[in-house]
Parts: C-alpha cells; structure tokens; sequence
C-alpha cells in the first residue's frame, strides 16, 4: 500500500475481532509514532499501551464508550508538557501527540488493524485508571484492533470548502 492509499483506507472501527494484535505489528507500530515529528524536536509525550481486559473494560466504562472493552489494545497518548505553549498562541502537546497518534492510525492500517480515535473521556477518571501522574495530560485515546465491520462510505466536506488560494476566504 502506498501512502495515499493507507489514507484512504484508514476508517473509525469500532468493532474488533476478538484476535490480539502480535508484539511485533505492535511494535512496528508504536516505532511509527516514535519517530513523529514535534515542535522542537521536544517529543514531550509519552503513550500508554493497554492490553489488560480489566483496565480497558475501566477505560470503556469511565468513557462510556462500550466497544472500547474489545479493542485488543488501547493507547493513551499523554502530554508531558501540557503548559507549553508555542509563539503562535496555540498548546504545543496536543499537536505533537495527534501527530504520533496519527502515525499509529496510519501504521495500523499498513498492519490490517484498524483503530478508532477517542477524545470523549473524562480526563481525571482515565487519569486515574492508568496512574498518570497530575503534571501530565492525556491528549487522546485510540482503540487498536482486527476490524469486525464493514466499511463505510467517508463523509468529508469537497475540497473546494476546505481550501482557499492565498488568503482566507
Ligand atoms: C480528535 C478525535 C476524537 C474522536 N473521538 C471519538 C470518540 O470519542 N468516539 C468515537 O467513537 N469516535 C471518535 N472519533 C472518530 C470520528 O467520529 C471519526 O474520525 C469521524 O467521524 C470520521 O470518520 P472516519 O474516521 O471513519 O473517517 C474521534 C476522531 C477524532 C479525530
């Protein structure tokens, strides 16, 4: 597959197979969002692989999202910066994490996995199942797993809405 094509590919699954993910593929995986870019080369960010059926059945409970309890894995992708921020005004975590976590979205689909990003879940409550310390905060979740569904058609808005030539517009 080449690049636009794992793009294409890649989907929200929210149904997985019940087939654990190899350490290998894991690995391959997690290498991906290793060598993401961050501002600085800062790479203030650290992520938190979860196999145990026990934590992401807390995890689903806590986000109230039921399937998360059968993704094979989830990740929590923490900032370890989370007051930093650049001179555009914008947090630099929460970008330099994404980044990572898409690189693993990509990685995945390369793999045959398929993941589902989640940012609906209570910060304190994950905090807490996953003892991450009080300096740091979870930018993002992400389900990782054998798809059990059947694609869907991607709604996006046409790139003539998204994109203006040389001024905003
Ligand atoms: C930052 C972010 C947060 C998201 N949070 C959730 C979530 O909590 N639960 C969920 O089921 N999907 C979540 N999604 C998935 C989106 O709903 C999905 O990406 C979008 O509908 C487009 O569909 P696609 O991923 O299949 O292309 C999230 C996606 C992003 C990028």
């Amino acid at each position: 597959m080449n690049i636009y094509e794992v793009i294409r590919n890649r989907r929200s699954v929210r149904a997985y197979l019940e087939k654990p993910v190899s350490e290998e593929a894991l690995e391959r995986i997690l290498e991906a969002a290793r060598l993401a870019p961050s501002g600085s080369n800062r790479q203030a960010r650290k992520f938190v692989v979860v196999t145990s059926g026990e934590t992401r059945e807390k995890i689903a409970r806590a986000a109230k999202q039921d399937f998360l309890a059968g993704a094979p894995v989830i990740i929590a992708g923490v900032g370890t910066t989370p007051d930093r921020t650049m001179s555009c005004g914008i947090q630099g975590d929460p970008v330099d994490v994404a980044i990572a976590m898409d690189h693993i979205s990509l990685a995945a689909v390369e793999e045959g996995l398929g993941t589902c990003w989640i940012g609906a879940f209570p910060q304190e409550a994950i905090r807490e199942i996953l003892h991450i310390p009080g300096t740091s905060r979870i930018i993002e979740l992400m389900a990782l797993g054998y798809p059990a569904d059947t694609p869907r058609q991607k709604v996006r808005k046409s790139r003539e809405e998204i994109v203006c030539r040389e001024r905003f517009s």
